[in-house]
């Protein structure tokens, strides 16, 4: 397991679903954790299991795609805690539909919140990471971002562009003992993956060759290791957690 005893850890959409597990698994290594959604009362559930692990936390109400608003999280964390460790870019949402429907509401609305949000978090820890030579980035990306998707133009450019930016970070913040690495998550049971209408879940479990959803802690997992000093010599990689469905 990761010792990421008394490391700082910011993971954004942390209510729920991955972000929820990342926050508790990162706790359970050690980590104090600093939990951010768009509205603390959604924290609760997080909160109360990231105290079972016996670490500090703080919560944040914080729209990622509102710069102003994260650079004064980052900047509050930084002069509470003296310092950000890690960084998790988890908050994502979907809007899926066929290209042709798609509105420039629903392009914009993802690439905002899935590419924008990790550019303006990214971008707010990075001076402080870099003036103490340390910091490790994870970004959530999907395999969707690899292979693309029919029905998800929006989503797949926002998560390529995840992968682009994340690639970019590693080789600008490297000297400094920045890392910058992504996880592709495949098909995960969580909320966002439940409405999804039945033949697409179905055509979804044919092509993953372990025959089974991951589980948010599958994410969790590799989370913790690109956080921790096991990957110390690993940046601007992508992790790709789909059961095999993305080879
Ligand atoms: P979820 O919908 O269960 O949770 C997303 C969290 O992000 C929620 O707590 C939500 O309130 C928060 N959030 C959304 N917009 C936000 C904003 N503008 N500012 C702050 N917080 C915001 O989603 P899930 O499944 O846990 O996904 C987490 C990440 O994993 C996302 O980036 C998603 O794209 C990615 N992912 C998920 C997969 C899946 O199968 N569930 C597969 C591949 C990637």
């Amino acid at each position: 397991m990761a010792d990421l005893k008394d490391k700082v850890a910011v993971v954004t959409g942390a209510a729920r679903g991955i972000g929820q597990a990342i926050a508790v698994k990162l706790a359970s290594c050690g980590a104090n954790v600093v939990l951010c959604d768009l509205k603390e009362e959604w924290l609760e559930e997080t909160v109360a299991l990231v105290k079972e692990q016996g670490v500090e936390v703080l919560t944040y109400s914080v729209n990622v795609i509102d710069g102003e608003a994260v650079k004064e999280v980052v900047a509050d964390v930084v002069k509470t805690c003296g310092k950000i460790d890690i960084l998790v870019n988890n908050a994502g949402i979907t809007k899926d539909t066929l290209l042709s429907r798609m509105s420039e509401e629903d392009w914009d609305a993802v690439l905002d919140v899935n590419l924008k949000g990790t550019f303006l978090f990214t971008k707010a820890v990075a001076r402080p990471m870099m003036k103490q030579r340390y910091g490790a980035i994870v970004n959530i990306a999907s395999i969707i971002g690899l292979i693309g998707n029919a029905g998800q133009a929006n989503y797949a450019a926002s998560k390529g562009g995840v992968i682009a930016l994340t690639k970019s970070v590693a080789k600008e913040l490297a000297s400094r003992n920045v890392r910058a690495n992504a996880v592709a998550p495949g098909f995960i049971d969580t909320a966002m993956t439940k409405d999804l209408p039945e033949d697409v879940k179905n055509q979804m479990m044919s092509a993953i060759p372990m025959k089974k959803l991951g589980q948010p802690e599958d994410i969790a997992n590799v989370v913790a290791f690109l956080a921790g000093s096991d990957s110390s010599y690993m940046t601007g990689q992508v992790l790709t957690v789909s059961g095999g469905m993305v080879m």
